[in-house]
């Protein structure tokens, strides 16, 4: 062996525990979570996929189209999902989450563990570890705040005593308080700080430094990984790198949007109100677009970001051309299919899909998949799993 070679081999063995120590250091400086370099350290894409998932299902926030993409992935890897029990199709939101609300959760005085836990449910992180395993993966997606209460003012225009009397957000922004009674009730969660409230927070407490950073700091600790809904590409991107799935498992159509003509936006001055009215979903939204970025560019780097997305965004068009029938989405009252068509609330106009005829029969489930929304599918992977229960009734949907 040349001696230069013995030479470069102790070099490079000295160097190993150098690296280790800087990387540490680094950590230890940038007060990056360990979690978040792992994957960096042991290399991209290595190991079996992730399949202990629990998805904090904020409203609002694209949630549904990530819904999607997780029931997908369980229904096509035989994953079973914590659903929700009877005819309900949430996990007891807006109360806190219990264990006993997820169907079949309980088996002989012990708890039984699901892999994916996805519908809507106000965060109780002790009540969810009794159904999810111990190694789960958890995350979840925030939106602007701003769009977030603009959305759900649409949405729930009928259902939230708060939103009932104003005649516009702007409205009700300029005098929320005498539009809301906080000692009312519940449904008026969806109307201030309701990404706090899905939290498990509480949404009505002031927005002191101290509170807030100490909450953030929950939350960086609970959850792996945060998405911004606005950047929603990238978020597919980083949250198929960390589950080490393949690109057609987060491939999506947008679902249980609205379309164009019932968002109605607000004035200047309303925006700068909603921001201090959602004060405590502000300074969340912007702590988590923060570290959402600083957190791709470290594990992907900007170059392989663009080309993933791009990469997303092309895969994407293809299955638009497949499955979809003008490539496009339509009013959802005009889905010919009315299996396939999505659950309508207050004055928005929610967007469905037709698909084009004459697909066979494998390309046809893969289509129905990728499109079905949200009641539908829940209804239809609890009549997988639980054959021997009534089936939920979706409500306009004739048995
Ligand atoms: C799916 O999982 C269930 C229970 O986890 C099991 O009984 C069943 O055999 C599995 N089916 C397939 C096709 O793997
Ligand atoms: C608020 O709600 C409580 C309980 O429903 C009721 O007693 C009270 O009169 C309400 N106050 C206003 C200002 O509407
Ligand atoms: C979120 O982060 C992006 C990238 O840094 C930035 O361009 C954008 O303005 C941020 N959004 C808000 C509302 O702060
Ligand atoms: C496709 O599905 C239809 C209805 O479920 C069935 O009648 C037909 O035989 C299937 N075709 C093939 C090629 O499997």
């Amino acid at each position: 062996m040349p001696p230069s070679l013995g030479h470069t081999q102790r070099c490079v063995r000295a160097a190993v525990p150098l690296l280790a120590l800087t990387v540490l250091l680094l950590v230890g400086l940038l007060h990056v979570d360990i979690r978040t370099l792992a994957p960096l350290l042991r290399g991209q894409a290595e190991g079996p996929p992730v399949t202990n998932i629990m998805f904090l299902k904020t409203h609002k926030t694209a949630s549904s189209t990530v819904l999607n993409v997780l029931f997908r992935f369980a229904e096509t890897h035989n994953l079973s999902v914590a659903l929700p029990a009877g005819a309900r199709f949430h996990l007891g939101y807006p109360w806190l989450f219990l264990a006993r609300y997820v169907e079949g959760a309980e088996r002989d005085g012990s708890w039984r563990r699901f892999n994916i836990m996805c519908s809507h449910l106000r965060f109780n992180p002790a009540e969810v570890q009794k159904v999810m395993p111990q190694d789960t993966f958890y995350f979840s997606i925030i939106r602007n705040p701003i769009s977030q209460l603009e959305a759900s003012f649409v949405y729930y225009r009928g259902f939230v005593p708060a939103f009932r009397a104003a005649e516009s957000l702007d409205a009700f922004l300029a005098a929320p308080h005498a539009y809301r009674n906080r000692s009312r009730d519940l449904r008026n969660a969806y109307a201030k700080n309701n990404m706090w409230f899905d939290l498990g927070f509480d949404h009505n407490a002031p927005a002191g430094d101290g509170y807030v950073r100490a909450r953030l700091a929950e939350v960086e600790r609970r959850f792996q990984l945060v998405l911004i809904a606005e950047h929603f590409d990238e978020s597919m991107v980083l949250l198929r790198h960390r589950l080490r799935w393949r690109l057609d498992d987060v491939v999506s159509f947008r679902l249980n949007a609205r379309s164009p003509r019932s968002v109605t936006g607000l004035t200047p001055e309303g925006r700068e109100r909603a921001k201090r009215w959602c004060a405590l979903d502000w300074r969340l939204y912007q702590h988590f677009n923060r570290t959402f970025w600083a957190r791709a560019h470290a594990e992907l780097g900007a170059r392989r970001l663009r080309s993933e997305v791009a990469r997303l965004r092309a895969r994407r068009r293809e299955l638009a051309g497949l499955c979809l029938q003008d490539g496009a989405p339509k009013s959802g009252t005009q889905v010919a299919d009315r299996r396939l068509s999505p659950y309508q609330s207050g004055d928005a106009d929610i967007l469905g899909y037709d698909l084009r005829p004459g697909l066979d029969n494998q390309t046809l489930r893969m289509c129905q998949r990728l499109v079905m929304p949200e009641l539908q599918y829940t209804a239809r992977l609890y009549a997988l799993q639980f054959p021997e229960k009534p089936p939920k009734a979706i409500p306009f949907l004739p048995a």
